[in-house]
């Protein structure tokens, strides 16, 4: 593959960065992950959007503007001839001469930038067929949930626990109540109502939320933003998750027992439709 480091268009086995780099030492790196449908990026402008309000709650300087970002993005989808899959970008906060916890004026900072690209089936996914099968597990992370930082320690735990249980995924549950999952937002559907937990400090703002959201207002269809338990979850008619990467995957089974019918729900399977459809 062809990457972009810092300026510079090179293969991906030639690219560097610093041992020195913050977000190695410190995750003290912010991300995005679009997706691509045949070569074309799906809501740049909403994952642009969000990259500027992480960069601004962690002062953090974007060392490109915005339409040379969306020229990167466009170059590498051409570079590496991808139609389907995503593009990984972070913004770290740079590489000072040595490590050390404060960092320097955030004017002054070397804010680093890398982006590859990953090819992905996104379309036709055999998981969407199956659904997928999520576990629980406590959020033990930090409180700015809606800074997408690479501090994925947790999440990626949780996700390695949710396999050896024989499952695809974790949801993450504070104070009794689900939060997201590793990597996306989590929904049930009662009745005709899609249930979510509404926008806070405690989740990442899914930017395939918002497109989906409104999806289903266009739709008709009842949405609800709150709070859910587990066990609500459990005897909800649907659930579903959304992310780049995963457009809305259902989900079928929670803590081993079935959501529904134990298949994918109507309602979700309509939203993936919806949400490709418009993609396109
Ligand atoms: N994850 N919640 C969390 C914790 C996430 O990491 C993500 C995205 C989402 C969904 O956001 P969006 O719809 O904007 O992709 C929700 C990306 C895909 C990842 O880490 O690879």
């Amino acid at each position: 593959r062809t990457v972009y480091v810092n300026g510079e268009y090179v293969p991906e086995t030639e690219a560097k960065v610093s041992i020195f780099d913050r977000a190695f030492l410190m995750a003290d790196g912010v991300y995005e992950v679009t997706s691509v449908i045949d070569g074309k990026l799906v809501d740049f402008e909403g994952h642009a959007v969000r990259l500027e309000r992480s960069l601004n709650e962690l002062e953090m300087r974007n060392p490109v503007t915005k339409d040379e970002l969306l020229q990167i993005h466009r170059d590498l989808i051409e570079k590496n001839d991808l139609t389907e899959g995503g593009i990984y970008l972070q913004i770290t906060r740079g590489a000072p001469a040595d490590r050390d916890f404060a960092w320097p004026n955030p004017d002054e900072t070397p804010s680093g930038i890398v982006l590859f690209t990953f090819a992905k089936n996104l379309v036709e996914m055999p998981s969407v067929k199956t659904g997928i099968k999520v576990i629980s597990i406590e959020d033990i992370r930090w409180g700015r949930r809606d800074i997408k930082t690479v501090q994925l320690l947790y999440p990626s735990m949780g996700k390695m626990m949710a396999k050896k249980a024989g499952c695809d995924d974790a949801w993450m549950v504070e104070d009794g109540f689900v939060t997201e999952g590793t990597s996306n937002n989590a929904y049930i559907v009662k009745g005709n109502k899609i249930i979510t937990r509404a926008l806070s400090n405690d989740i990442l703002h899914g930017i395939t939320r918002a497109a989906v959201l409104r999806f289903a207002a266009e739709a008709q269809m009842e949405v609800e933003e709150r709070n859910f338990t587990i066990e609500e979850a459990q005897a909800a008619d649907e659930a579903f998750i959304t992310s780049a990467t995963t457009f809305v995957q259902p989900v079928v089974e929670i803590d081993g027992a079935q959501v529904g019918e134990g298949v994918p729900g109507k309602l979700a399977l309509r939203l993936r439709e919806i949400y490709i459809e418009e993609s396109m």
